[in-house]
């Protein structure tokens, strides 16, 4: 994208009011905090820089600038981003960008409805007759099927294959989609055969990718596209595309596509799924963003269960109200309503569980409460979940409820209630005190593809760039001691090389360096600066040029690949 026009638009964002609008941030010193909005946590750790434009947490390591912030939280392609700082703003994106790579995007958003159209069109086919009666089999009405698009794929390895290379597309395109694999002579063949196609569709409507059933017991069950440069399967979720214009006010999040869509069917037009995983933290944010209120219809077997206790978490950190529906005498809400129509789902609804209330009768039901030891041993573990709730009011309720079931008086297990929250709080500290000040730790970026080699080195050179990013008038002196040759970890050269061009606007670095590498960089800037800082410089670069020394002579500073290459060569 156009840099004159970045410049202008960062120009004009400013980072701490977009924050704002997401996370409570309290000032202090210069620098604003507050809960981090993409990992869950107790105490601020989430900081935001507004004369620097950046953010950084340092509890989970992430960060960057206003568009990667947006990109995260709404889950956005950085032009997307770009496109909604600039409406905010009242600027225009100019149109040039890079064409190439959005008409190949456009193209597979194209390939994937096509596709979607074949396996629909296919159940005219007098060789899907098995799935038709499938569908039927499994009470799917024709205005359902039209709905979510239901379609089949046949039992063939190039049917699909076929009629999408006669509408032009290629076979690079359609591994690239996922919708075909490359067997073992390199030959590509469908991916989906013989199954009951589910097209996943995006909250803008598009087809992103596949789910599809088997029509009988054989396994998997359902297979699932991969991911792909439209399609990411924690940032997706099943019937979405619907279920946000639903007036019920909140969302049932269920297991699985046959539960989604048999809920659409009976009238619950809220229902979603996660797509051949668990709940995200992701997926909780966006379902964030459309309600504050989701109801938990998970399978009745216990695999379902520990499922709603992992969810009932996730949403915690995202600030969504759970509830959690249980359902008896069926094993998903599928079966439910199938058994006892939707007005008796709807009562479910009405009477589902708070989830503190769920969570205090899931421990209950482990212990014996007419034992002594026993009713000890569930005040300890309501004790430790009640001291997990941040509502003062809601823990003093509860700490009623535990303590009536027990028979002890309410106060103490306050007491203990307390007792734990003290304890949480001085782990979680400890903890982050450990991360801040391990040098290891500090010096360890939180991508795996960024770990250091070279630790010691590493850290003396995150301390050159520090410096330099925040005083580029020290560049001039940083140049005659080190090159970037020096450096023995790469995201940290290719920040020290930039930096050599002249580049130490946050605005620049935002764009040039991957986000990774960014992110590595507001870490950097959130950094307090040495008092003596040519003194910090030179001995940061001495210590740099020791390691290089060392390593050299014992001969291990080799780029692993290169060794690998070497190794390869030899054979
Ligand atoms: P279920 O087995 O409960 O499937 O898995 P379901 O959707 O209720 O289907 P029916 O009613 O048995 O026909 C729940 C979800 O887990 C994922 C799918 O997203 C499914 O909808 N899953 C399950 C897979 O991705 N692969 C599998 O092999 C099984
Ligand atoms: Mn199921």
């Amino acid at each position: 994208m156009d840099q004159r026009f970045l410049d202008d638009l960062f120009a004009r964002v400013d980072i701490v009011s977009l924050v704002s609008k997401y996370v409570h941030l309290t000032k202090k010193g210069g620098n604003h905090f507050g809960l981090c909005p993409f990992h869950n946590e107790k105490t601020p750790s989430f900081s935001v820089n507004g004369e620097k434009q950046i953010f950084h947490c340092f509890g989970c390591g992430v960060g960057g600038g206003a568009v990667q912030f947006l990109m995260k939280m709404e889950n956005l392609e950085f032009r997307d981003a770009v496109a909604q700082l600039a409406e905010s703003v009242g600027m225009e994106v100019p149109v040039d960008g890079n064409p190439g790579e959005s008409r190949r995007r456009d193209r597979l958003y194209d390939l994937m409805r096509e596709a979607a159209r074949h396996f629909h069109a296919n159940l005219k086919r007098p060789e899907a007759a098995a799935a038709v009666e499938y569908i039927r089999r499994r009470a799917l009405q024709p205005q359902t099927v039209t709905r979510f698009g239901l379609g089949y794929s046949m039992d063939s390895w190039d049917d699909l294959s076929r009629a999408m290379k006669a509408k032009g597309y290629t076979e690079e395109e359609l591994l690239f989609a996922g919708l075909t694999v490359r067997g073992k002579n390199n030959s590509a063949y469908d991916r989906f055969r013989g199954r009951l196609m589910f097209p996943i569709i995006d909250v803008r409507g598009r087809v992103i990718a596949f789910g599809g059933r088997v029509l009988d017991d054989s396994l998997p069950k359902y297979l699932n596209s991969p991911d792909t440069p439209i399609f990411n399967k924690t940032q997706n979720l099943f019937g979405l595309n619907y279920a946000k214009k639903s007036k019920h006010g909140k969302l049932i999040l269920a297991e699985g596509y046959m539960d989604v869509i048999s809920l659409h069917q009976a009238g619950f037009d809220c229902a979603v799924a996660s797509l051949g995983t668990s709940l995200t933290a992701e997926q909780a944010r966006i379902i964030s963003r459309y309600t504050d209120r989701c109801v938990i219809s998970y399978d009745a077997d216990e695999a379902g269960q520990k499922a709603a206790q992992r969810a009932i978490q996730i949403f915690g950190g995202a600030g969504v109200t759970v509830q959690v529906l249980r359902i008896s005498g069926a094993k998903d809400p599928d079966e439910f309503i199938k058994k006892n129509g939707p007005e008796a789902f709807d009562e479910l609804l009405s009477r589902s569980e708070g989830q503190t209330e769920y969570r205090l009768r899931v421990i209950r039901q482990k212990y014996d409460l007419s034992q002594d030891d026993q009713r000890v041993a569930f005040l300890r573990e309501a004790s430790a979940m009640l001291a997990g709730i941040p509502n003062a009011v809601e823990r003093d309720v509860f700490a009623g409820r535990a303590a009536e079931a027990a028979g002890v008086s309410r106060e103490a297990v306050l007491i203990e209630v307390e007792k734990r929250r003290r304890a949480d709080q001085k782990k979680e500290r400890a903890e982050r005190h450990r991360a801040d000040v391990s040098p290891v730790n500090r010096a360890q970026p939180r991508e795996r593809e960024l770990r250091y080699r070279d630790a010691a080195s590493a850290m003396a050179e995150e301390g050159v760039l520090s410096l330099l990013l925040q005083r580029p008038e020290h560049i001039e002196e940083a140049k005659k001691l080190l090159s970037p040759e020096d450096f023995s970890a790469p995201p940290l050269a290719e920040i020290y090389r930039r930096v050599l061009e002249g580049q130490t606007e946050t605005s620049q670095l935002s764009v040039s360096l991957a986000p990774e590498v960014f992110s590595l960089c507001t870490k950097l800037l959130m950094r307090e600066l040495p008092v003596d800082e040519l003194r910090a410089l030179r001995d940061c670069a001495g210590r740099i040029r020791t390691e290089r020394l060392k390593t050299g002579a014992e001969g291990t500073e080799e780029d692993p690949l290169l060794a690998f290459r070497k190794i390869k060569a030899n054979k």
